[in-house]
């Protein structure tokens, strides 16, 4: 949300950042809260500050740390030059995006945030330490990739052409010549939240539909004022007391910003949205709508709530009625995962790498539940793991003899993902109006 317009300071303006801004006229907006963005740097911030000579007159968090006048500084093209003296969209040091990079791996060439935002040859002056959500929000010690470009060259990520593509078509601040990254983030907004973990106001994202303000920062923009379901914050890393974002006793999401919003800016009913990696349209599906076990029904680990009455690990407990965070289970940039899935959930790690059926044939997706979901008749826990819920729990609500209904012509051994997938319900095989969204 808006901050005060805060007045510019006339030193932190040299000429060249003057020169800079007279080809787009006005001010944006935003440069007010830019002084308090990770990459204005003021106070204790590091800001951005490009190693290079030819920078050394410019002070840390000079607009000429990433916008490049005449595309180069004093008559020469500090690194990294593209040996013409041509200019980048937006003035920038590099092109903002190679649209050609239709999937990773990645260069550092083919998106102009990578020049920084790497933990191996680094612009920016004693380089930058980013880890993944899993790390930085939830204690997690183990293998986080240490920079953005190295988070998005995992298994699985978000693919940035696919973004480039779905943001130029729908956001309005979007044009052919964007970035990507600026899908979520605001590059003159962005705050070190990985330095203030639990407090939000630190946020570093903006909503798409609403790219001149951060979003988190405000109190209406966390996850306790989310929905009508209750937030519960899953465990922080190897803890039963402390809870995500910081290891805190608060457990309510009034530390943490409003993921759900955020992501659904995108991930919605209505937005068809086209996936390279999966080589398909996503699965739509609503994280807001009510409505029990209908078809029409939003999932369940959104605001509708669980009909069922299995129990689930804490601190979800028996009852019903919670709704979870997307990066409750997701990474935002990229995972060693399937489907940006994180590597560590709800305080323990998942032991192998997810994958799904249709990477290897086979699937391993219940790890991931079993952060979660008890899988054994706890009076009988030699019961066939997952068995249990389906063919004999109380919530076990099919006839368990009409085997069709889940197993059909398949095998026995069923990857949970072909009925447990965002929007997924399964039907009764005698009776299509007995229907339970699994989801
Ligand atoms: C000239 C180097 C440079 C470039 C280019 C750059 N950044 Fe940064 N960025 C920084 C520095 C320095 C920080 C603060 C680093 C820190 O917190 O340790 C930062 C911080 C951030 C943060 C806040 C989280 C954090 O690490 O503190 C976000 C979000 C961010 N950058 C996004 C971007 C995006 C998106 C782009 C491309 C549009 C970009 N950056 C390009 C240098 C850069
Ligand atoms: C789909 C939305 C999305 C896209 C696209 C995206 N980010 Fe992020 N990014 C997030 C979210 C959400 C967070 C906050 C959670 C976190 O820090 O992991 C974040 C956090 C960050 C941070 C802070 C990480 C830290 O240390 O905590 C940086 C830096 C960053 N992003 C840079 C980038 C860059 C560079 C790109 C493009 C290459 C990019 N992001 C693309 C959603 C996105
Ligand atoms: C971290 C690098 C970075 C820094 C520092 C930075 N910018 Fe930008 N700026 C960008 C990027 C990237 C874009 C292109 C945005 C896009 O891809 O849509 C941009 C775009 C702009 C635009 C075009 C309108 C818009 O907001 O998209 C203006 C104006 C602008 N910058 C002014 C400034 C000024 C003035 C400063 C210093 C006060 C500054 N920038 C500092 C990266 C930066
Ligand atoms: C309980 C864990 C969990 C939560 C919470 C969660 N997801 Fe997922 N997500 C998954 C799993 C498991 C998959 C793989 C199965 C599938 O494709 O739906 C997945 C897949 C996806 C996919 C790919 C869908 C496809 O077409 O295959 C998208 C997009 C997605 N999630 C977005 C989100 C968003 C946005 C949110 C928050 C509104 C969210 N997820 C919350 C577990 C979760
Ligand atoms: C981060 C914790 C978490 C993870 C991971 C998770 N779940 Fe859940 N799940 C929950 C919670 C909490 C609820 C209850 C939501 C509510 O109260 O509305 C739930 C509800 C459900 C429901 C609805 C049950 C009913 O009674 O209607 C199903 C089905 C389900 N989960 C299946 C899965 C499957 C399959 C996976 C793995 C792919 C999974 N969950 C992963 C926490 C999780
Ligand atoms: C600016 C629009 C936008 C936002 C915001 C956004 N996404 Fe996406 N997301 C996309 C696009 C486009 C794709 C398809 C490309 C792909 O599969 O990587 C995608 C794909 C995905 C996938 C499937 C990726 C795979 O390869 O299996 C997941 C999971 C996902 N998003 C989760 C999230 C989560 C979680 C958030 C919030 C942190 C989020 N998205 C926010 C645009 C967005
Ligand atoms: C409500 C759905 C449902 C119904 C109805 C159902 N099952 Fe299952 N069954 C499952 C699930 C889910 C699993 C666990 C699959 C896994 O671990 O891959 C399972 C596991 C099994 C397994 C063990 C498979 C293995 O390799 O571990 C056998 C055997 C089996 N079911 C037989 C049957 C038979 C026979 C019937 C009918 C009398 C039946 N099931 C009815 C859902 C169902
Ligand atoms: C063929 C469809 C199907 C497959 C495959 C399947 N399930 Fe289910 N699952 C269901 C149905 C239907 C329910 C609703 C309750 C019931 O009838 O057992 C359910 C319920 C659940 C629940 C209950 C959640 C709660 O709190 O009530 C969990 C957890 C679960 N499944 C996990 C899994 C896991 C893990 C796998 C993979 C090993 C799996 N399921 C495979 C259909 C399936």
């Amino acid at each position: 949300m808006k901050k005060p317009q805060r007045i510019y300071r006339a030193s932190f303006l040299s000429p060249l950042g003057i020169l800079l801004l007279a080809p787009f006229l006005s001010l944006p907006a935003q440069a007010g809260p830019y002084m308090d963005s990770a990459h204005g740097g003021f106070d204790s911030d590091p800001g951005v500050n490009r190693s290079d000579l030819a920078l050394a007159n410019y002070a840390q968090g000079n607009c000429a740390h990433c916008h490049e006048q005449h595309a180069s500084i004093d008559g020469a093209e500090p690194e990294p030059s593209s040996g013409d003296y041509s200019a980048a969209p937006f003035a920038l040091f590099a092109d903002n995006f190679n649209t050609g990079a239709t999937t990773n791996l990645y260069d550092q060439g083919d998106n102009f945030c990578f020049f920084c935002h790497t933990n191996v040859a680094s612009l920016q002056s004693n380089g930058i330490d980013n880890k993944d959500y899993a790390a930085t929000f939830a204690g997690y010690p183990t293998s986080s990739p240490l920079g953005i470009f190295e988070a998005f060259n995992q298994y699985s990520y978000h693919n940035l052409a696919d973004i480039w593509d779905f943001s130029k078509d729908n956001f309005t601040f979007f044009t052919s010549s964007s970035n990507p990254c600026t899908g979520c983030h605001n590059p003159h907004l962005a705050r070190r939240n990985k330095e203030n973990q639990k407090d939000p106001s630190f946020t570093a994202i903006s909503r798409p539909s609403d790219h001149g303000n951060l979003w988190g920062n405000d109190a209406a923009e966390r996850m306790d004022a989310a929905s009508s379901n209750k937030y519960l914050a899953p465990y922080y890393y190897n803890s039963a007391n402390s809870y995500e974002p910081d290891a805190t006793n608060l457990d309510d999401g009034s530390l943490t910003p409003d993921y759900n919003a955020f992501c659904t800016d995108c991930h919605n009913l209505t937005n068809t949205i086209y996936s390279t990696t999966l080589g398909r349209n996503l699965y739509k599906f609503s994280w807001s709508d009510l409505g029990g076990d209908t078809i029409a029904a939003g999932d369940k680990h959104g605001a509708n709530s669980a009909t069922g009455t299995s129990e689930r690990i804490n601190p979800y407990g028996a009852d019903n009625g919670w709704i979870l965070s997307c990066l409750d289970c997701h990474e935002p940039h990229g995972s060693p995962n399937a489907f940006l899935l994180r590597r560590e959930v709800n305080g323990s790690e998942i032991s192998a790498n997810l994958r799904t059926k249709a990477a290897t044939g086979t699937s391993n997706m219940k790890l991931l539940c079993a952060k979660c979901h008890i899988q054994n008749n706890v009076d009988d826990p030699d019961d066939e793991d997952w068995e249990w819920i389906h063919h004999n729990s109380p919530d076990a609500i099919y006839d368990q003899f009409k085997c069709g209904t889940c197993h059909g012509m398949g095998g026995f051994a069923i990857p949970c993902e072909d009925c447990h997938a965002h929007g997924k319900s399964v039907t009764f095989i005698d009776d299509p109006s007995i229907i339970r969204r699994t989801f």
